[in-house]
């Protein structure tokens, strides 16, 4: 039994006329009068299924294949041949076909061969993977992970994992998951009535990571060259296509950088996975481009071959204010961009991914290297054009004296940060990095929207099915 998948037929050349055997589920399937049935078959392997050709002469003619519908799972043996139809390249001619499972009923299948809203199939998260849609995107989502592991690999990076779990805040601020044993309804309390988190399974509280950078960073002053890519949690109330409480985030350290070293590699990188990504998925890619998102092809390119623009926060600012353009939000120097800015700046002004840098130190973490100006910090954001921000990143404050007083006017407590700390004050060097979130990064390569269809079971408000 000579098994082989879709994608095999397609990439690795069997050898047309060969006997073969294909898993599968029945994507469709056409029965002529002429005592011919049109079985189309998918693996999830690539995109194309293959047809079977079956004749009404094989011994489960009527009793199998009269009664498949859509979603049956199948093995099918046969020649393969060249298609004589312009549909496809290739089909089966079927020498023996054995049904493994039957669908229970065909007319309230979820995922039948119709065409299904975005919305109905994130109601059967469970199912949707089997339509041409979700299995693009999946496939693409594993080539993009394998571009980026990759890219670090050539680069001579380590990919260092960092803790899920985790007592401190990355980000000294934002809303975090409690990880917690504690019996909810009989809470352990100290004399002043607060919560003894010393009861607690760590011995203090803890908390899902929102970002692994404080960790990576230990190791970036050490291995020089380090990433850290995992899932990354954020209990933040934002209930936009653009956020997820479960996302995933790779982040990247280099010892020895500053701002501008970081910008040039993230450039690069976005460079290397578009060019991986337009010659490895292209078929996968072309789906899309054909049912979703006709601007998908002339997006990767804007990420291949433009200069990014690079402009300081304050530029922006002049800009905006002088577009005369009237935002919902007013343009206040010392203010956070609000999404409709961005988009302006990336989608109408400059219309290629934009790096945003150099802003107030009031608006960034505790950890970005305050710049000479003693206002500003070497921060920067890149934003890409329909999604906004795709990458955050910063130089680091390397100098003790200076960190220990933005802990102290962010009301950080500095013992909280001791090892961070430590950092500084044993062989410190300047250092750099930044993270990116993988679902937005996807969700532009795919020119699919919504984030909740770029990660299989999204997690959002409201929302943990599955
Ligand atoms: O800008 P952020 O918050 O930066 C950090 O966490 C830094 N510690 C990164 C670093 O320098 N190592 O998040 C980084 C990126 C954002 O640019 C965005 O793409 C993505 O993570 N992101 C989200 N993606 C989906 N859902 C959310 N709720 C996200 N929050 C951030
Ligand atoms: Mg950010």
């Amino acid at each position: 039994m000579n098994v082989v998948s879709i994608l095999n037929i397609y990439k690795d050349d069997i050898i047309v006329n060969s006997h073969v055997t294909i898993r599968g589920w029945v994507k469709s399937c056409r029965n002529s009068k002429l005592g011919l049935s049109f079985i189309s078959i998918y693996d999830g392997s690539y995109i194309e299924s293959i047809q079977v050709i079956a004749k009404n002469t094989l011994s489960n003619y009527d009793t199998d294949i009269l009664r498949l519908t859509t979603g049956c799972s199948v093995i099918v043996s046969g020649k393969l041949i060249l298609s004589i139809g312009n549909q496809q390249k290739y089909e089966i001619q079927l020498n023996n076909i054995q049904v493994i499972g039957w669908i229970e009923n065909p007319d309230t299948y979820p995922v039948s061969a119709k065409k299904h809203s975005m919305e109905h199939l994130r109601k059967v998260a469970h199912l949707r993977s089997r339509t041409n849609l979700i299995g693009a995107i999946s496939r693409i989502r594993n080539h993009l992970m394998q571009s980026l592991h990759r890219f670090f690999d050539k680069n001579y990076y380590f990919w260092i994992p960092t803790p899920i779990i985790t007592t401190l805040n990355a980000e000294g601020a934002g809303d975090m998951f409690r990880v917690s044993t504690l019996d909810m309804h009989n809470i352990p309390k100290n004399i002043d009535g607060s919560v003894n988190f010393k009861k607690d399974f760590f011995g203090k509280e803890s908390f899902l990571t929102v970002s692994g950078q404080l960790n990576i960073e230990t190791y970036a002053c050490a291995l020089s060259k380090v990433y850290t890519f995992g899932p990354t949690f954020r209990a933040e109330n934002s209930n936009t296509v653009r956020h997820l409480a479960e996302f995933w985030m790779l982040e990247v350290e280099s010892a020895f950088s500053d701002l501008n070293d970081i910008l040039d590699f993230a450039e690069c990188m976005l460079k290397y996975i578009s060019k991986y990504i337009l010659k490895n998925c292209l078929s996968d890619i072309n789906f899309l481009q054909k049912h979703v998102n006709e601007h998908i092809i002339v997006g990767l390119e804007k990420l291949l071959f433009s200069n990014y623009i690079r402009i300081d926060y304050t530029d922006v600012i002049n800009i905006l204010s002088e577009s005369k353009i009237q935002f919902k939000e007013s343009i206040i120097l010392g203010n956070n961009l609000s999404s409709e800015h961005e988009r302006f700046i990336v989608d109408k002004y400059f219309k290629k991914p934009v790096i945003i840098k150099n802003y107030p130190k009031e608006l960034k973490a505790f950890y970005m290297r305050l710049n000479n100006d003693n206002k500003t910090v070497a921060a920067m954001d890149l934003l890409v054009p329909n999604i906004g921000e795709l990458i955050g990143g910063s130089q680091r404050e390397e100098r003790i004296s200076i960190l220990d007083q933005r802990l102290l006017e962010l009301r950080l407590k500095k013992e909280d940060y001791w090892w961070y700390r430590d950092l500084r004050r044993y062989g410190t060097v300047p250092h750099a990095g930044f993270g990116m979130g993988f679902e937005r990064l996807l969700s532009y390569i795919t020119g699919v929207s919504n984030i909740r269809d770029l990660i299989p079971f999204p997690r959002t408000v409201n929302n943990a099915n599955f």
